[in-house]
């Protein structure tokens, strides 16, 4: 089984967890950055004209920057994200539908500021085009993700 783990941090939560992650399970590591990096205003999502307010209500696609090399040789794809709005954030959609997905399994894991995982796996299987399976967890560490696998 060869595992890429992949994920999107705006503000480093997720980013430790998933950097954690690769490093314990030895798996190939990719970071979904936007086209256009998130400033703290970006993110404010109390201000209802602020860019992530305008993207989610827009159900605007957000460019990301760079593409995966040999995507084809994975068979499972672990994708990191924090939960927005009750689920993943548009950039992760977006990049999810830049791919072939046909046979992988998708296990997604998302940190968030108190909300639960909700129906972020249900969600998202509808732009990973192919997936054989999809299933999604909340996470506080790396280790939380290794036991949830067996891994
Ligand atoms: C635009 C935005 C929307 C958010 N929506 C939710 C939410 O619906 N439920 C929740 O529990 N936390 C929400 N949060 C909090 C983040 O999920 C939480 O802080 C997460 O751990 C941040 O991860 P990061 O540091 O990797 O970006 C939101 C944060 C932002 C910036």
């Amino acid at each position: 089984m060869k595992i890429l783990v992949t994920y999107f941090s705006a503000e480093g939560t997720t980013r430790k967890v998933a950097e954690e992650l690769a490093r314990m399970i030895g798996a190939d590591l990719f970071e979904i950055e936007p086209e256009k990096i998130y400033t703290q205003a970006d993110i404010n999502w109390r201000n209802p004209v602020s860019r992530c307010n305008l993207e989610k209500f827009g159900k605007k696609d957000v460019p990301v920057k760079g593409k995966i090399e040999g995507f084809d040789q994975y068979d499972t794809v672990l994708i990191g994200f924090p939960i927005w709005y009750g689920a993943a954030p548009n950039v992760v959609n977006t990049f999810c539908k830049g791919y072939d997905w046909t046979g992988k399994t998708v296990y997604a894991f998302a940190t968030s500021g108190g909300g639960g995982i909700g129906k972020t796996a249900e969600k998202l299987d509808e732009y990973v085009n192919g997936a054989l399976k999809v299933d999604a967890l909340l996470v506080k560490t790396a280790e939380d993700i290794k036991n949830w696998l067996g891994l």
